[in-house]
């Protein structure tokens, strides 16, 4: 095996291996405890775990989170519950307990293997009292049935003959940073089996969670029977010979009332009928397989970049909900506490592209899911004195606004915050979602049953939100807050009146689609959301008269009304730093100056990209892309900048952005890795691959490609689905070969590359 070392973090051996499967630690070093659980995450998408060790210690920061899982919280309204962790399974070796703070470590290997969804530990540890025992841990949360996870520990000792005993428990208090949020209803032990039943204190929300501890070969059982307790927890010991591996295998089982009225019998029943590990480890890997044919994307000539790809396409996958379309993505996937669980405009404009055209099942999850949450949409509209359904920023289980109004600042002042009130983009960012998941997948059934109510009643919304302004002879959207959330209550974003404007344009276009393919369901939406004819010539005026500052001979769009007489400043003078420029700065100085937390015009002229030249992004580009924070604004942007910076031909710059939006997890780009995975930036690194690299464009024939691959790459393999046929792309540094799978021959493309 060929390790490369990483370059850019100093103290740390993360490895990659040549294959591009594999994520390997080599040194277990304590101050990068947080950081590596991160990495390690792994899930199944119905929960998912941060990669804490099976021993257990008392600075982790370990997390299991279930989806739909909330309960109420102060300040934040509702919050993503921590669940009883199920790594737990400690060894005693001879009276002393294993552990890497204690002994010696002779020989440490962690390693996620992508491709299996399997994360692995190799060590071979001196104990204090000088015994030497190898240890193999290994873990999967099964993709095949996601009720069910797996532990098993190989133990080998080297010198060591005397007694081993594995313990296995559940916590029935974790906690959200010191937030309770569980009561026990039950909890016990009897035949190396431990149940814990629990609910949730506010939502009333329960959990059964079993697991047995099962071992191969001689052991006496020394565990305990029959114990209700509330910590349940059982050990099992054996005379252990040097040279001898005992097996240990520790099978979870995992329910909640949000699938059945009795988790914890469920629980229990399907414990005790649960196949062996490796018929589960066989049906695991088989299922991540069948995603990995679909959604894997191969790069040649980068093994940095083709690994870090495939990571972040791993941790978009293991939190994606497969079988539950009541819940959606947060921005920390299942793996931290940050952000509480909500769901922002991260799923819908940065991951579900990579879900539509890779996993269009899931995508359909992800959007149902704001179909399901519409109702909490339209009390958001009529409390704020709207029409129509207008999204939450942040949404939870039933679509009310639960983004916090008050924040507490470093210096314990309070902030305000006012995403919940006016960053009302988000609407036109669940429509933008919907409508692009139908165009790629062309699946008319949900768009006559699910999103054509949202993408008109949000229209709706936006009928009553704009202001006619007699002077101007223009619609105004005043009040708002963009995409850059460095500058809040401004009037006018471009983003948001361009992207509205591309909403009621889109609305008319799906209502004349609705009425003539689907009578009935538009007679009856005309009925239910009031859809009179006077409404939509009122939507093609206002789609024509919102008011955006763009300067007609150069291209240049003002991001908001004033935004050119803010102050303007030289980021390049601040350098070097750690820290974003608002937190340099604070937050009112950065509001009155041009310094942008993420791209917002630039947004613009991805999220419509057909609609703008190359000359006006090049103009927009060249204004707003060095007034932007790139380092520590939001991780949403690198991405996206390196999209727009592939369609300018920059490709060594796209090159940059790209790796910084890659790596951001792996190598803790920004230094908060710790807090957990970054989602909407792994859903942008894979429309960076292929909207960016792979130059994807949609015709009304299917995607086609102009690749501009970055140095050194010289091969970029992937496949997308475009209404319900496989299109391969399979790119070398000079052109393209496009195809659809069936009908090879004679539906090949050539398509010349741009680079
Ligand atoms: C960004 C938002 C994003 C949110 C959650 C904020 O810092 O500005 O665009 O939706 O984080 O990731």
């Amino acid at each position: 095996m060929v390790y490369l070392s990483n370059q850019t973090t100093q103290n740390e051996q993360q490895l990659v291996d040549s294959d591009g499967w594999n994520v390997i630690e080599t040194e277990f070093n304590p101050a990068q405890l947080h950081h590596k659980e991160t990495v390690f995450t792994t899930g199944n998408g119905y929960l998912g775990t941060r990669g804490t060790f099976e021993e257990g210690y008392s600075n982790e920061l370990s997390a299991t989170f279930i989806h739909g899982i909330y309960d109420d919280v102060a300040i934040a309204t509702t919050e993503l519950v921590n669940c009883p962790n199920w790594l737990t399974l400690v060894v005693n070796v001879g009276g002393e307990r294993f552990r890497l703070d204690a002994g010696e470590i002779m020989y440490y290997e962690r390693r996620l293997d992508m491709r299996l969804g399997i994360v692995n530990r190799e060590v071979r540890w001196r104990s204090p009292k000088g015994h030497t025992i190898d240890f193999h841990f290994e873990r999967f949360a099964s993709l095949a049935d996601r009720h069910v996870l797996a532990i098993r520990c190989q133990i080998t000792s080297q010198d060591f003959e005397g007694e081993v005993s594995v313990e296995i428990e559940f916590d029935p208090n974790p906690h959200n940073h010191g937030v309770k949020h569980w009561k026990t209803l039950d909890g016990g032990s009897a035949d190396n089996t431990i149940w814990l039943h629990s609910q949730t204190l506010h939502s009333k929300m329960q959990l059964g969670i079993a697991a047995k501890l099962l071992v191969e070969g001689n052991f006496e059982d020394k565990g305990d029977k029959v114990e209700l307790s509330s910590h349940p927890h059982t050990s099992i010991s054996f005379h252990c010979l040097p040279k001898q591996t005992v097996t240990v295998e520790k099978i979870i089982t995992v329910f909640t009332s949000r699938e059945t009225e009795t988790p914890m019998t469920t629980a229990l029943n399907r414990l005790a009928e649960v196949p062996s590990y490796s018929t589960l480890l066989a049906a695991h890997i088989a299922a991540w397989e069948k995603v990995w044919q679909d959604s894997d994307i191969v790069i040649e000539g980068d093994i940095k970049a083709q690994i870090a790809v495939r990571y972040n396409l791993f941790q978009l996958i293991v939190a994606a909900p497969l079988h539950d379309d009541r819940v959606s993505i947060p921005p920390k996937t299942l793996s931290g506490f940050p952000y509480s669980g909500h769901i922002f405009w991260d799923t819908d404009i940065f991951i579900l592209p990579f879900m539509t055209l890779t996993q269009p099942a899931l995508a359909r999850n992800l959007l149902t899911y704001r179909h399901h949450t519409i109702e909490g949409a339209r009390r958001k509209a009529k409390e704020a004195g709207y029409a129509g359904a207008m999204y939450a920023w942040e949404s939870a289980a039933t679509g009310d606004e639960v983004t916090p109004r008050w924040v507490p600042g470093l210096n314990g002042e309070s902030i305000r915050i006012w995403c919940g009130d006016i960053e009302v983009h988000i609407s036109t960012d669940v429509a933008y979602a919907a409508w692009h998941y139908w165009l790629y997948t062309g699946d008319d059934e949900w768009m006559r049953d699910r999103g054509a109510e949202i993408i008109l009643d949000t229209a709706k919304f936006w009928e009553s939100r704009v202001e006619w302004n007699p002077e101007r002879n223009s619609y105004d959207i005043r009040d708002v807050i963009g995409p850059d959330e460095n500058h809040d209550r401004v009037d006018n974003n471009a983003f948001t009146n361009l992207m509205v404007q591309w909403h009621l344009q889109s609305a008319l276009m799906l209502w004349d689609w609705l009425c003539q393919a689907y009578p009935d369901t538009s007679a009856q939406l005309k009925t239910k959301l009031n859809l009179e004819a006077e409404r939509f010539e009122k939507w093609a005026l206002i789609a024509n008269k919102l008011y955006v500052n763009q300067d007609p001979n150069t291209g240049l769009m003002e991001q908001f009304e004033g935004f050119f007489q803010l102050e303007d400043v030289n980021l390049a003078e601040y350098e070097p730093r750690t820290k974003s420029m608002q937190g340099l700065l604070g937050i009112e100085a950065t509001n009155q100056k041009q310094i942008l937390k993420q791209p917002d015009v630039l947004m613009l002229m991805y999220l419509l990209r057909d609609r703008y030249d190359r000359k006006t992004l090049e103009t927009n580009w060249n204004y707003y892309s060095p007034r932007t924070d790139h380092s520590y604004g939001s991780s949403l942007g690198p991405a996206i900048h390196a999209i727009l910076a592939c369609d300018i031909n920059q490709t060594t710059e796209a090159y940059s952005h790209f790796m910084r939006a890659a790596l951001v997890d792996l190598e803790d780009v920004r230094c908060n890795a710790a807090e957990g995975v970054h989602a909407a930036s792994a859903g942008g690194v894979w429309q960076a691959v292929v909207f960016g690299f792979g130059g994807v464009r949609m015709t009304q024939f299917g995607p086609i490609a102009c690749p501009n691959l970055p140095q050194g790459w010289t091969r970029l393999k992937f496949r997308l689905n475009w209404r319900n046929e496989w299109y391969e792309f399979d790119l070398t540094g000079n052109h393209t070969v496009e195809k659809k799978t069936e009908q090879e021959e004679q539906e090949m493309v050539f398509v010349e590359a741009v680079a």
